[in-house]
């Protein structure tokens, strides 16, 4: 017996019909981040290791539990991309975007990998939609980038989405919230998991991302980051607020929400949806002020986000304008003594007028080749057997209405598009 192998745990075959929901769902994304002027970069998906290291940071679950890393046969570390921003801004440094005129608005959709334990809505490799701006500070920048996003999002037919809001603050902000927390945290040591002991050393504001029911309620009690701001995160937020106000985008602020990747700065942003269960969030962003810096660029300040595909088309609503699509609508179907040929003959000359067709060229009874029809969700069958080649017609049969009818070549078309 020879071996039968299985996708790799955690990874999946997207299959026709679900693909054209997919492609349908990129198409609007497209269509609606280039009437906001972003336009598509495509960034390698094995970047070096240590680019991950340096943007999403040491201590991140990301990067400390869930990429996927090796080593190339010349020993150089590379990793599968487990996000798309540190790409980008990666390529914006390296092919000198900045000398262009700024912001860079930039949108990607493709695979990440993350080494995740696989369930309902998370998966290996999974697909984001995303957009950066990079080169403007904002809070104008930060408001628009939101409201096309959830414009995307009511194109495809959500309503209800809320999004959730917060300021993880400026450098100086955080740094005296990270000293807060600390000392709140330092008399219950002994109460945190080995990972938030070492976080507490290293990066304290990741404990804040715990999944630990007794972390949980310890932290229900902490001095929260509100309380450091700086003046001028304060108001930088108070701005974003008042904007999205203006344009009636609901959103509620959430005090907590601080984002699992060490990058951000000041705005951060989620939307989640009820529909997925433990992993509820579709859409994570934020301002990432430092990062160009950080990554060897001249600063420049910049804000994105991430759409998770998967999930989003888990939840995607009834009332969608995206749909399954048939493989095609028309078979073309020979019969009697005419040759398999006039199928391929009719369908190309039909498929050149735009029409999608597929032509019977396997030689079955009609009736096996009208229920290949019919199974495959065609709408028409048309059927040339010896008489109608004699006279130079061909039988229309609709099979919604399970009516026939003898039509010339010449006003086939014609036929097709008045009985749609
Ligand atoms: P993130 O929150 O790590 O942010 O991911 C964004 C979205 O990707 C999540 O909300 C979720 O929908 C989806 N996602 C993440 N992991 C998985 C998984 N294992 N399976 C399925 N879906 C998943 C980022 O990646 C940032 N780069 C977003 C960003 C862009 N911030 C600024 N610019």
């Amino acid at each position: 017996m020879s071996q039968r192998f299985q996708a790799v745990k955690g990874t999946r075959d997207l299959l026709p019909p679900e693909t054209s929901v997919w492609s349908g769902v990129e198409e609007v994304a497209r269509r609606v981040f280039e009437t906001y002027g972003y336009r598509e970069i495509r960034t390698p998906i094995l970047e070096d290791t240590e680019l991950f290291v340096r943007s999403v940071g040491e201590s991140t679950d990301i990067v400390g539990k869930e990429m996927y890393t090796f080593q190339d046969r010349k020993g150089r570390s590379l990793t599968l991309r487990p996000e798309n921003t540190a790409s980008v801004v990666r390529a914006f440094i390296q092919q000198g975007l900045q000398r262009e005129p700024l912001p860079a608005k930039l949108f990607y959709i493709g695979p990440q990998f993350r080494y995740e334990r696989p369930q309902k809505g998370r998966y290996r490799q999974f697909h984001q939609i995303g957009a950066e701006l990079i080169g403007d500070p904002g809070p104008y920048s930060d408001a628009e980038l939101i409201l096309m996003l959830v414009r995307f999002l009511g194109e495809l037919g959500f309503r209800d989405l809320v999004v959730q809001l917060n300021t993880v603050g400026d450098e100086d902000s955080r740094a005296a919230y990270r000293t807060r927390l600390r000392e709140f945290l330092e008399p219950h040591r002994d109460r945190l998991t080995a990972d938030s002991q070492r976080r507490l050393e290293t990066n304290p504001l990741r404990i804040l991302d715990t999944k630990d029911a007794g972390e949980k309620s310890l932290l229900a009690g902490a001095p929260q980051l509100v309380d450091c701001l700086t003046e001028d995160s304060r108001q930088h937020f108070a701005t974003v607020q008042t904007i999205l106000e203006r344009h009636r985008l609901p959103f509620r602020v959430e005090p907590r929400l601080v984002r699992g990747l060490d990058y951000y700065t000041r705005t951060v942003f989620e939307i989640v949806s009820e529909g997925l269960g433990a992993q509820d969030a579709i859409v994570g962003g934020g301002r990432y002020d430092g990062l160009v810096e950080e990554l060897g660029g001249q600063p420049q300040p910049a804000i994105g986000f991430a759409i998770g595909e998967d999930r989003l088309l888990e939840v995607l609503p009834e009332e969608t304008s995206v749909r399954l699509s048939p493989v095609a609508p028309i078979a073309v179907v020979t019969a009697g003594n005419v040759p398999t040929e006039e199928a391929l003959a009719v369908a190309e000359s039909l498929r050149r007028q735009g029409l999608s067709v597929a032509a019977e060229l396997s030689r079955r009874s009609v009736k096996a080749a009208l229920k290949r029809a019919h199974r495959s969700g065609c709408r028409w069958v048309i059927l040339i057997g010896d008489d109608e080649m004699a006279g130079g017609t061909v039988t229309v049969r609709d099979l919604e209405t399970a009516s026939q009818s003898q039509v010339t070549r010449d006003a086939l078309v014609e036929h097709l598009g008045e009985s749609e």
